[in-house]
């Protein structure tokens, strides 16, 4: 297992509320301290949008090969554990353009349009669940569910067992927590047998009846002569659930966050004109997906951030800060749907490692919001909500555990 550094010690934030809100750290470190080094978490920390994104991209000075990691996602027991030829993110190019490559055979662009019905069918059966309710929690009820289920469906696990597979990736993925982490280990080393167990049987078996779906694809995946074992399927699987699970739900629950407690006027303009949809989609991934960061290590002494970095220095690259640079956003810190560049963002990342599967979690969130608006004409917020108490500590971003909504059926 890699180091875990802890964010905590760098931000010092006093409360989940101000970290979910953390608008005010951003500004002073873009302003006062746009690179600056923690002493506690010994790192070196970057907020403005250019070093951000060479941090990000320039893999001469900056690896993705590390022994130190902010990242905390998955169970270090051997059945939770991926290996060299599955990690993409723990790797720098050219290495790494070969396991993309392979691992590119789950996101062609005709997957994309085979799933897009699929992703209408799983939000649909989400609402019709819903049923007359008056108030739903949005979390527990829709975002929290929504990207497990599709990726459920995308590889082709039976709908019977969605649940026991939701439960697994639940535990899983469960954010790191210094006080529990003993706690928190053996369930997830647990969770990561059983997943394992259950899943490897249908590798095998669908070698000899291929199908439409993702680990189809990783069968057939051949990039010169180099092919994925039936152990390396299960492990990818892991691999792109960690990555695109809590990710995409946090996306979509911070929109209704967004829609209920930041604008109000957001939810009513969009119903009213969709084309906004994407837009309010890239807008939300900048303005409300906070938390979100990448590290880096140095690969050779330099300057080329206008500081002395040494060969073995964990650089923090703030992805959610360069997106309040003004220099890039004009008046960064109001959420703005209309905002002419919103998608120049950070939150998927930049340069050889940018997200894989950002054209799927665009594709979820967009039939999300959409269907969503189709089946509610009026969201409003249940009075005495207390988000202090509804919010996780930081895992890959930090999440809300429950939302509850008052709607109004169309
Ligand atoms: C990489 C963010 C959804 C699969 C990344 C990176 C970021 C990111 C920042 C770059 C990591 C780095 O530079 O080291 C997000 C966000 C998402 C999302 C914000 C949702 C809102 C997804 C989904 C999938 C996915 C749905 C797939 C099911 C991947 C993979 C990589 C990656 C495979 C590794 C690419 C590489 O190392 O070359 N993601 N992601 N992501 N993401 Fe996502």
């Amino acid at each position: 297992m890699q180091e875990i550094i802890a964010l905590a010690d760098i931000t010092q934030f006093r409360s989940r509320s101000e970290e979910f809100n953390p608008y005010d750290w951003y500004r002073d470190k873009l302003q006062n301290e746009p690179i600056s080094y923690n002493e506690a978490t010994n790192t070196w920390n970057v907020f403005r949008y250019d070093d951000v994104k060479r941090v990000l991209s320039d893999y001469e000075y900056f690896s993705s090969v590390r022994t130190r990691t902010t990242i905390s996602v998955g169970a270090d027991n051997d059945e939770g554990r991926g290996n060299d030829k599955i990690n993409t993110i723990n790797a720098d190019p050219p290495e790494h353009r070969k396991r993309r490559s392979l691992l590119s055979a789950a996101f062609t662009p005709r997957s994309l349009k085979l799933w897009e019905p699929r992703i209408h069918e799983v939000v649909r059966q989400l609402l019709d669940e819903m049923g007359d309710a008056p108030v739903i929690d949005v979390v527990k009820d829709f975002t929290g569910a929504l990207p497990v289920i599709v990726m459920a469906d995308l590889l082709g696990v039976p709908s019977k067992d969605r649940l026991l597979f939701k439960e697994w990736v639940d535990t899983l993925f469960l954010p790191y927590n210094k006080d529990k982490a003993a706690e928190i280990g053996e369930l997830k080393r647990k969770a990561a047998t059983e997943y394992y167990t259950y899943l490897f049987p249908y590798i095998v078996q669908k070698r000899s009846q291929l199908g439409d779906d993702i680990i189809s694809d990783l069968i057939q995946a051949d990039v010169e002569g180099e092919r994925f074992t039936d152990d390396e399927i299960v492990r990818t699987t892991m691999f792109l659930l960690g990555a695109g699970v809590e990710t995409t739900s946090h996306l979509l629950a911070n929109s209704f966050y967004s829609f209920l407690y930041d604008n109000d006027q957001v939810y009513g303009e969009v119903r009213a004109n969709r084309e906004l949809v994407p837009n309010t989609v890239e807008e939300m991934l900048r303005y409300r997906f906070n938390i979100s960061k990448m590290d880096r290590t140095v690969k050779q002494d330099n300057n080329v951030l206008g500081v002395d970095l040494k060969k073995g220095d964990v650089v923090v690259a703030w992805m959610s800060a360069a997106n309040m640079d003004e220099q890039v956003f004009e008046d960064p810190f109001t959420l703005n749907i209309h905002r002419p560049n919103a998608k120049r963002h950070l939150t998927f990342g930049n340069g050889p490692h940018f997200c894989m599967g950002a054209p799927l979690a665009r594709l979820e969130a967009n039939i999300g919001l959409e269907l969503f608006m189709d089946y509610f004409e009026m969201i409003e917020p249940v009075p005495g909500f207390q988000l202090e108490e509804n919010l996780t500590p930081s895992a890959a971003g930090q999440g809300l555990v429950s939302l509850p909504v008052r709607v109004k059926r169309a």
